[in-house]
């Protein structure tokens, strides 16, 4: 008799055992494609195929199952052993394993019971109505076919300086818009550069066309030259309460826009959301460049090192809020470190940096830099042929600048400071 239960508890955990491997698209998979994948594979939006049902996942599993295991998607790029992120959208390894194993287990429905309930529509803006909505003047159609990055100059019409807590974009043409920069521009270099151009706004890749550093970086810093950044899939954060970006009455927005059109192109009119600080704003957020602009990449090196650091000053102590790495096509590797009486923390690393996916990183705790602590920054290039983004053919060496063939090595870190 005692025999006969330990038999039969025995049976029943394996059983219990057996249900819980198994993976399901109701329990399971659902969720997950909800959490990591929807918010780019949905009708109409940037990624190629929707994935919103069960029929979608099932057609796509081979897919799946080969960007899944190659880490190419989701998209997210920061490594998750450094610095925790606010709206990470990678797969947990708990999620990474259910989705494969689903896949190799002929990809069950289960009990539909199980399926979580329809999202509710949230509207355009993720965070509500903003305060200000700002467009593109005009629609533009890129050419089909290649990456077209174009700026567009956009009033305010605002009559105060004002503080901005975050910033949201809702592409005109989300089949096409891959990822926006907001430049501000108070110097009228812009206009100039969007008159000579027939077509609407003006070419530019690195950066808003002109030299954001010009002869007064100081004015530059205080005045502030960019809201950040947004590419799809990421959700906007605001700053924590009390710390606004600085946005001048006659500061012009420019929107930085790259046009993903290898499949199909169509007219496009961006809108960039903002949202103003409603309590008083007691620390201004300043956007200082960690840079290396002496680079000298040789022609055929696969692995080319670029580094830099930025010492904290006595009275300059500060907290690192947000990061923006930037490189062009060679990069592969970028990394921010933190160094402190010895001690090294990397705060950010991307492994395979993508020209494409390039982002704005908010800390989930903002990064503290006491007096006498550096940020090091280092940039790996591959100016080799195995690189199959080399835009140089035949190879040659590269230097810093703006141009799709030339390289940067930069982020910029959003910082509030303890004293001012
Ligand atoms: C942030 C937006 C975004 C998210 C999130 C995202 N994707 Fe993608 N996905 C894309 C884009 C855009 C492409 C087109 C290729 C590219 O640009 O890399 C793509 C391509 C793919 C492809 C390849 C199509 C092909 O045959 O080449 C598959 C499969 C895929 N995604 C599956 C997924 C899955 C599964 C998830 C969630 C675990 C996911 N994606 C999350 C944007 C996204």
């Amino acid at each position: 008799m005692r025999k006969a239960t330990i038999i039969l508890v025995f049976w029943m955990g394996l059983a219990a055992a057996c249900a819980q491997a198994e993976v399901t698209y109701a329990k399971e998979v659902s969720r997950i494609l909800a959490d990591r994948c929807q918010q780019c594979h949905r009708p109409g939006d940037i990624g190629p195929m929707s994935l919103l049902s069960y029929d979608d996942a099932v057609n796509y599993a081979p897919d799946i199952k080969r960007v899944v295991s190659g880490g190419i998607m989701p998209p997210w790029k920061p490594s998750e052993s450094h610095g925790k992120f606010k709206g990470a959208f990678a797969l947990k390894p708990e999620e990474k394993l259910d989705l494969l194993a689903w896949i190799e287990n002929a990809t069950p429905m289960g009990d539909e019971a199980d399926l979580p309930p329809k999202p509710e529509d949230k509207g355009a803006w993720v965070l509500g109505e903003p305060d200000l909505v700002v467009k593109m003047p005009v629609a533009f159609v890129p050419a089909r076919g290649k990456d077209v990055y174009r700026c567009f100059v956009v009033p305010t019409g605002m009559d105060a300086d004002k503080f901005v807590s975050a910033i949201d974009i809702v592409p005109g043409n989300r089949k096409i818009v891959h990822h926006v920069i907001v430049y501000l521009d108070s110097t009228g270099e812009a206009e100039k550069l969007d008159a000579k151009d027939e077509e609407p706004g003006y070419d530019c890749y690195g950066g808003p066309g002109f030299d954001l550093g010009g002869s007064n970086l100081l004015s530059l810093l205080m005045d502030g030259y960019t809201l950040g950044g947004w590419a799809p899939g990421a959700r906007p954060e605001l700053l924590p309460k009390g710390v606004g970006m600085k946005l001048g009455k006659s500061a012009k927005i420019i929107l930085q826009v790259h046009y993903y059109t290898s499949a199909r192109t169509g007219e496009d009119q961006t809108s960039v959301g903002i949202y103003f600080n409603k309590e008083k704003v007691e620390k201004q957020l300043y956007y200082l460049p960690v840079v290396q602009t002496r680079l000298n990449i040789e022609a055929g090196d696969p692995a080319s090192l670029a580094t830099t650091n930025f010492p904290v000053l006595p009275f300059f102590e500060m907290s690192v809020i947000n990061v923006f790495p930037h490189m062009h096509l060679l990069g592969t590797k970028i990394e921010v470190e933190k160094q402190y009486k010895g001690e090294k923390e990397q705060i950010i690393l991307i492994n395979n940096w993508d020209f494409n996916w390039q982002g704005a990183y908010t800390f989930e705790q903002p990064v503290r830099m006491p007096a006498n602590s550096q940020l090091n920054l280092r940039c790996i290039f591959d100016n080799s042929v195995n690189n199959p983004r080399n835009p140089n053919n035949p190879l040659k060496a590269v230097k810093w600048g703006e141009g799709t063939e030339d390289e940067m090595c930069l982020a910029f870190v959003g910082v509030v400071f303890d004293r001012f």
